[in-house]
């Protein structure tokens, strides 16, 4: 057994159709995600409610999920039914395995190498991938971060020009994840050509009175799926949103920065390279648009719980018939 090192419990975790704890699920050394670092991945967070779970826009993380494998030629393993599916087991085993529980917030972490195969870069053909299902409790920012905001630092974008392919490639993010740790700071905010590409692990956001700005959709950037929900809450709270490049010296005068992500939702930044961001206070266009992240989720859980009792009321009737 492989003790890792901060992996404070032991999940059940899926693996090749088999429900495994963490410690027993191993991948041999040819796998190409081990080799290459050949495979895609997907973050979604799971949020509890009176009866159940809501995998939070999940319809869209399946859609992400399945344009980054079309993208490197890796065919799904699963249908959308079959995801929400397996999902649920993991879910429902950790759950039972009291590894997770009923009323905590989860983070799924699905994973999909090319497979096994004597090492050479091309593809070879007629191997199976790799599935991997891991589903943990998330911690979320908590409400003093979102009081007093995040530090970041800045940095040239180094990484490849795929960045809207989710891959399992993350060299380029690790260090700059790593340049914002040895810096006591929370996220690392890319330029590329003296243009805003996006943080680490995050889409990042500008506010200039009162309109708020994000880098266009390209693939200099991963597609969060918080950016479509962004966009959508924008006209619900009645603010203008634009996506345009955004140069760095803008960024450097915004009256508020944004970063944004499945595990960290939307939190303010408030120091950029040591100074602060407009008042160097958590803004207006963040409150709003926290609050309003706030009610999708609940609106999405009462949808959820709507649905349920619908196919609850449903098989009753059937048992009555
Ligand atoms: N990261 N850009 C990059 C490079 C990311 O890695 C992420 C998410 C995002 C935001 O995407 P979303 O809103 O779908 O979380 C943007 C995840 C959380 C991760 O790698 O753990």
């Amino acid at each position: 057994m492989t003790a890792v090192s901060d992996v404070s419990l032991d999940p059940i975790v899926y693996l090749n159709g088999e429900l495994v704890p963490l410690s027993e699920a191993h991948v041999p050394v040819l796998d190409r995600g081990f080799i290459f670092g050949d495979g895609i991945y997907e973050v979604a967070p799971l949020y509890p409610h009176a009866s159940g779970r809501t995998a939070f826009r999940f319809r869209h993380h399946l859609a992400r999920l399945a344009r980054s494998l079309d993208k490197i030629g890796i065919v799904n393993p699963f249908d959308d039914a079959g995801w929400r599916e397996l999902i649920e087991r993991v879910v429902a085993a950790n759950e039972a395995d009291a590894g997770l529980r009923a009323d905590q917030d989860a983070i799924a972490y699905v994973q999909i190498t090319r497979g096994v195969a004597k090492r050479g870069h091309a593809f070879p053909a007629g191997i199976q991938p790799t599935v991997f299902v891991m589903v943990t409790p998330l911690n979320l920012p908590d409400a003093a971060q979102r009081a007093q905001g995040v530090r970041c630092v800045t940095a040239e974008d180094r990484r490849w020009l795929n960045c809207d392919i989710k891959s399992v490639s993350l060299l380029g993010n690790v260090l700059m994840a790593q340049y914002a740790a040895e810096n006591d700071s929370f996220e690392t905010i890319q330029f590329r050509d003296g243009m805003l590409t996006e943080g680490s692990s995050s889409n990042i956001w500008m506010v200039k009175n009162g309109v708020l700005y994000a880098p266009p959709r390209s693939h200099k950037i991963l597609e969060g799926i918080r950016y479509g929900l962004i966009e959508e809450l924008t006209s619900e709270c009645g603010i203008r949103f634009e996506a345009r490049e955004i140069a760095e010296a803008e960024l450097r005068a915004a009256d508020e920065i944004l970063v944004s992500s499945a595990t960290k939702e939307v939190l303010p930044v408030t120091q950029l390279d040591g100074r602060p961001v407009g008042n160097g206070k958590p803004g207006a266009v963040f409150a709003a648009l926290y609050a309003a992240y706030q009610r999708a989720k609940a609106k999405e859980a009462q949808q959820a719980q709507q649905a349920q009792q619908g196919v609850e009321s449903e098989s009753r009737e059937r048992v009555i018939a």
